[in-house]
């Protein structure tokens, strides 16, 4: 979603805002703004003067037009990518927002819920606003606020204007009457602060802060800093001083930059096997038939106890979700829903005694699930994060987690956290089960099994010219399908998000079985339908499932066990993966399915990266 940057220090502040921008790019956005402060000397001393420059569209455009304007000077500054939620894509609505009195500039991320009665109060107090959007409402509102006569400086009409807000935030805010400040604030949105030396970069999210410095702070919500060239201050919008823990980043620049492939979405696919093995590395005791889970190990007691495991998440989390729900009954043999959080928590759910809810997320920000998981808190659920981000909202508020350990995200389409958390999923229910009836046998069976999965993972990218191939064959038609059955009709859903949102290719992704009753009458000849058939205890149903397409004319994909031959008389094209337990047979189902989206999107001549509409971390509900 939005994307911010800041900078104070002795730089030129364009340059390093632009370029923390761009490692921000991924997260998806529709115009773009900056705004630096800039001192020039007068009689009186010096006078500082705000400029604010704002496009729509990529970032490219806004650097255009810092070009034809000879750009900005000064080195306090901020800036923003918006993804629109109030008002259309314009550059008005673009941040930074402005006052309309003190050359106040800010820009924001999340929502501001009462802009509407705030912006009526401040409409009678005279302020014209140019926007339709919430953020403008706070600008003006910490304007009206300011007021350095009655000892009321930026910080203090910051946390003033903060305390009449309601709703989700994290700003930034700087001031021409205070040329040597910036003022940061968060609830509910991430914001961390890159500490430097005599600087100071602030950002949504850390990619945009490695490369300067590894050391920072994460706000934690309510909290207010005041940052000068000479160091910070941080209080709470009341007041009260805060000590925030400056840690280090752990984040490798590598890890967050292209190398030698040609999108983030490729590169994260072709790195499974080894995101994989981090995510294994020290979990997975064969010898002893253990799982050793730290994240979770003080809640044993109350783990072995479960009757109910709820797990929410939205878009490939759900999907993962829904596989770690068939993992939970089949190996922890505990009852296990999954749900989509925003449906979950409006529904005013049952949350019965011994309930469990697992949180799956990859930023750990996404707004509907953080929303979905305080609701089965407050009804008295354990809380267990399955979470990508380290220190990231959700895994904060959760009672404890695994962490999937595969790395930054960058592609907004998800594929090695899908995998990852397909990954600690089976973790906790093997973790689970053996502290209920599994027995150790058993155990070391598929915990052997789950050690060999990123090998095979690797197996299956070595096909990557032959999936391409029979992508291109396909590449013109306009409707696909996806099917599975069991532990692979979750990976059929995976699969059709996958291809849509990125190939703008309608695809509808759904069990084997469920097609004849009704999306059977989608199929018309040359259709493409890809089942998950590999070998498996519903491998008979699932040819069946097949013969019934082929019979109205639709074109079969095979994803099918290595080796299987029969399966060659069914299908017009097979992609064989390698033949594993069942029940961890998902993760490597869809590695074909996340190559085939990729490349049709590439095929199609889309931006892989940053497809339209969609952004990587929805924090909005
Ligand atoms: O960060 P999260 O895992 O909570 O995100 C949830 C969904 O928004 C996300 O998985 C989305 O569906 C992906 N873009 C799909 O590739």
């Amino acid at each position: 979603m939005c994307g911010i940057v800041a900078y104070i220090g002795s730089k030129k502040a364009q340059e390093l805002l632009l370029e923390g921008l761009k490692r921000l790019e991924y997260r998806g956005y529709d115009s773009a703004g900056i705004a630096t402060l800039s001192k020039s000397n007068s009689t009186t001393g010096d006078v500082a003067s705000l400029k604010v420059v704002k496009a729509v569209g990529r970032v490219a455009n806004l650097e255009d037009k810092l070009e034809d304007m000879g750009g900005l000077n000064g080195s306090v500054g901020l800036c923003h990518t918006r993804w629109a939620t109030h008002g259309g894509v314009t550059e008005f609505n673009a941040h930074p927002h402005t006052d309309d009195r003190f050359g106040i500039a800010l820009v924001h991320n999340g929502i501001i819920e009462n802009y509407a009665a705030l912006k009526t109060y401040l409409e009678s107090k005279g302020h014209v606003f140019k926007s339709q959007t919430d953020t403008e409402v706070l600008a003006m509102l910490i304007g009206e606020l300011y007021s350095p006569a009655e000892g009321i400086d930026l910080e203090a009409a910051v946390q003033a204007a903060l305390r009449e807000v309601t709703g989700a935030y994290a700003i930034c805010v700087i001031c021409e009457k205070e040329p040597d400040v910036l003022v940061v604030a968060r609830k509910g949105s991430p914001l961390s602060v890159g500490v430097g030396n005599g600087e100071f970069i602030v950002a949504s999210d850390p990619s945009a802060i490695v490369s300067h410095t590894s050391q920072a702070f994460h706000l934690d919500d309510y909290n207010v800093v005041k940052i000068t060239r000479q160091g910070f201050k941080t209080s709470t919008i009341h007041n009260v001083a805060v000590t925030p823990k400056v840690v280090q980043l752990e984040l490798d620049l590598e890890e967050i930059e292209l190398g030698t492939f040609s999108h983030f979405m490729q590169k994260e696919i072709f790195e499974q096997p080894k995101a994989l093995k981090n995510t294994f590395r020290g979990r997975i005791n064969v010898q002893d038939s253990k799982v050793v889970l730290g994240g979770v190990s003080n809640f044993d007691r109350d783990l072995v106890k479960a009757r109910r495991i709820i797990l929410t998440g939205q878009g490939t989390a759900l999907h993962a979700a829904r596989i770690g729900r068939y993992l939970f009954e089949d190996l922890a043999k505990v009852t296990s829903h999954d749900e989509y959080a925003s449906e979950f928590r409006y529904r005013n759910p049952i949350i019965e005694e011994n309930s469990i809810v697992i949180a799956v997320s990859q930023s750990g920000e996404t707004a509907d699930t953080l929303a979905g998981l305080r609701e089965a808190k407050d009804r008295g659920a354990l809380s267990l994060g399955v979470i990508n981000v380290v220190g990231s909202t959700i895994s904060r508020e959760t009672d404890a987690g695994v962490y999937l350990r595969v790395g930054p995200e960058i592609g907004v389409a998800s594929t090695k956290a899908f995998v990852g958390q397909v990954a600690v999923l089976t973790l906790l229910s093997i973790y689970l089960g053996r502290k209920r009836f599994m027995s150790s046998e058993h155990c070391r069976e598929l915990l052997t099994g789950l050690e060999q999965i990123p090998d095979k993972i690797q197996q299956v990218l070595e096909y990557d010219d032959l999936i391409k191939k029979v992508t291109a064959k396909y590449i013109e038609k306009e409707n696909w399908l996806f099917l599975g059955r069991g532990y692979n009709y979750p990976t059929a859903l995976e699969g059709a998000l996958k291809l849509k949102e990125i190939s703008y290719i309608h695809a509808e992704g759904m069990p084997a079985a469920e097609m004849k009753h009704g999306p059977i009458a989608l199929i018309t000849e040359g259709m493409p339908a890809v089942f998950i058939a590999n070998k498996g205890p519903q491998y008979e149903k699932v040819i069946s499932n097949i013969q019934e397409v082929r019979a109205r004319g639709g074109h079969i994909i095979a994803v099918a066990t290595e080796g299987d031959e029969h399966i060659k008389r069914y299908a017009e094209d097979v992609l064989y993966v390698p033949d594993v337990p069942e029940c961890l047979s998902p993760m490597v189902t869809v590695i074909p399915l996340q190559l085939m989206a990729y490349h049709a999107a590439v095929l199609r001549g889309h931006d892989v990266d940053k497809p339209r509409n969609l952004a990587k971390s929805v924090t909005v509900e």
